[in-house]
């Protein structure tokens, strides 16, 4: 899987796609974090939302298996003066040994797998959480009862095009609360953002711990 060329250019298409709602949703799940938290970003890509945090002085680490995805947050890191307060991991989240962080951050990360490997992702996630710690996940929200009909082409879109590059599988909308839900997940906290500040509120960021024994 590589995203290639597009990589430079990832965070800006992100952005103009979503009218703002994306960077949107990476901004407020970084100020869901408390002064001094250990966070792993998990699927960085450009990494918009790691210089946020490392601006904000959080312990930060991020990883992703894409080179190129790592190499451009790595530039834009060095570019802001920030590359000395982020521990870089190029490796494969599914391969990575379990960890504690107290957040665990994946934006735009899920919708890479089809619905049937949801469970492994999720838990894979929850290993990177010490005792008490919480996953915020942001991506294109569930469709709802009398969901607008436009709703599931916004979303298939980018997926179907991203697919040509080997970037994620092609899937209906995941719905994640519930994916939460049944991989052990309590749901705590949720946001929606709407695309171009007052259009349909497509984009939705989740709050989640893993529920106790
Ligand atoms: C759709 S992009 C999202 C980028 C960014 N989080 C955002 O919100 O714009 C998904 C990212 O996850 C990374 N990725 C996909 N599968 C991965 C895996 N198994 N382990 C680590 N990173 C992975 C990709 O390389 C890519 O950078």
């Amino acid at each position: 899987m590589s995203y290639g060329p597009l990589a430079p250019i990832y965070a800006s298409l992100a952005r103009l796609y979503s009218g703002g709602a994306i960077p949107a949703c990476q901004r407020w799940a970084v100020e869901q974090i408390s002064a001094g938290s250990r966070v792993l970003f998990v699927g960085p890509g450009p990494g918009t939302d790691v210089l946020d945090a490392a601006r904000r002085g959080l312990q930060v680490t991020a990883i992703d298996c894409d080179a190129r995805m790592l190499q451009t947050l790595a530039n834009r890191l060095r570019h802001a003066g920030l590359l000395s307060r982020v521990q870089l991991v190029h490796a494969d989240l599914l391969q990575a040994p379990t960890a504690a962080y107290d957040v665990v951050i994946a934006q735009f990360f899920l919708n890479v797998f089809p619905a049937n490997h949801l469970r492994q992702v999720l838990t894979a996630l929850g290993g990177q959480l010490g005792p008490c710690g919480r996953l915020i996940v942001g991506d294109f929200a569930a469709l709802g009862e009398g969901q607008h009909p436009w709703q599931r082409l916004y979303h298939d879109l980018p997926m179907h095009l991203l697919a040509r590059f080997g970037a994620n599988a092609i899937h209906p909308v995941h719905d994640l609360p519930r994916h939460l839900q049944e991989s052990g997940f309590s749901l705590r906290d949720g946001r929606r953002f709407r695309l171009f500040g007052a259009g349909p509120a497509w984009v939705e960021a989740l709050v989640a711990e893993a529920a106790g024994p």
